[in-house]
């Protein structure tokens, strides 16, 4: 059985799309089958993969829950992009912008991409859902389908009042929709340890939330590499693998990679 890990915070721009591929290819350097779900409709996990046409695209996310909405037969398999860097990709375009307004009348509707990962969840080590910046019901739908929750939050700003609400959604999702749910961890992001900002803030995050919530120790720097890559259709840790950032996210990939579920997914 796979592992299912969301991206989440709704604050944009932290680096949720970012960690989501970086983390995906560590993990399929440490040997594990990854898949990797763009719960975005700006598409930017489809895009800096080198897809940039993906608004031409048939079998998206959306056409997926489309789908499953209409209670349509589908494919998912339709649906999976595979990636020269190993891992396997549900592509995504502005027309799941759509269904988010879809679902609220859907039967179950919270529970609606969980139907489709469900389905192919014993074929890949681990899922990584890349969640769009906003607490709507796509990310809803996201968090009732996974198992745990990867929180990036950028180092130069404290968190107050928005970790506040994305810890309000997560415990009701968790109290009403899917009581496994479980916070993997905070993921200090854009970490830049050479300005007091950056590191005092980094401090007050792990001060802050560290007694409640697991802190990864590895913390994410800022690199003018990691910006471009996008551009460059592959995830840092190929663009630029020897730089830190990359080493970081391979730092991440272990942390993350190397807990109880391992016995799972390399049998
Ligand atoms: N470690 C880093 N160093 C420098 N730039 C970075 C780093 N990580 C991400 N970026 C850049 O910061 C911007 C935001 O990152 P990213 O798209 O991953 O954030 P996001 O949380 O997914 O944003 P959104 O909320 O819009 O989905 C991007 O332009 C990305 O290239
Ligand atoms: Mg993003």
């Amino acid at each position: 059985m796979g592992k299912v890990i969301s991206i989440c915070n709704q604050k944009g721009g932290v680096g949720k799309t970012t960690t989501t591929v970086s983390l995906g290819v560590g993990l399929v350097n440490q040997g594990y089958k990854v898949l990797l779900i763009d719960a975005d409709p700006q598409g930017d996990l489809t895009t800096s993969l080198g897809w940039y046409q993906n608004d031409d695209m048939q079998h998206t996310l959306a056409s997926l829950i489309g789908s499953v909405i209409q209670d349509k037969d589908y494919s998912i398999k339709e649906a999976i992009l595979h990636h020269a860097e190993g891992m396997d990709v549900i592509p995504s375009n502005i027309d799941l912008a759509d269904m988010e307004t879809q679902l609220v009348t859907t039967m179950n509707r919270e529970a609606t991409v969980k139907r489709l990962i469900d389905s192919i969840k014993d074929e890949y080590d681990y899922i990584l859902i890349d969640c769009m910046p906003s607490l709507g019901m796509i990310t809803v739908n996201a968090l009732t389908a996974s198992d745990t929750v990867i929180i990036p939050v950028q180092a130069q700003f404290l968190p107050a009042k928005g970790m506040t609400s994305l810890l309000t959604t997560i415990n009701k999702v968790n109290k009403h929709l899917n009581p496994n749910l479980e916070i993997e961890g905070v993921l200090i992001t854009l970490a830049d340890r050479r300005t007091n900002l950056s590191k005092q803030t980094a401090n007050m995050i792990r001060s802050n939330f560290g007694e409640h919530i697991k802190v990864f120790d590895v913390e994410i720097p800022v690199a003018v590499k990691a910006a471009e890559t996008s551009a460059h259709g592959a995830s840092i840790l190929k663009y630029d693998a020897k730089g830190t950032v990359a080493q970081a996210y391979q730092e991440l990939a272990k942390e993350v990679g190397d807990d109880e579920w391992m016995g799972y997914g390399k049998a």
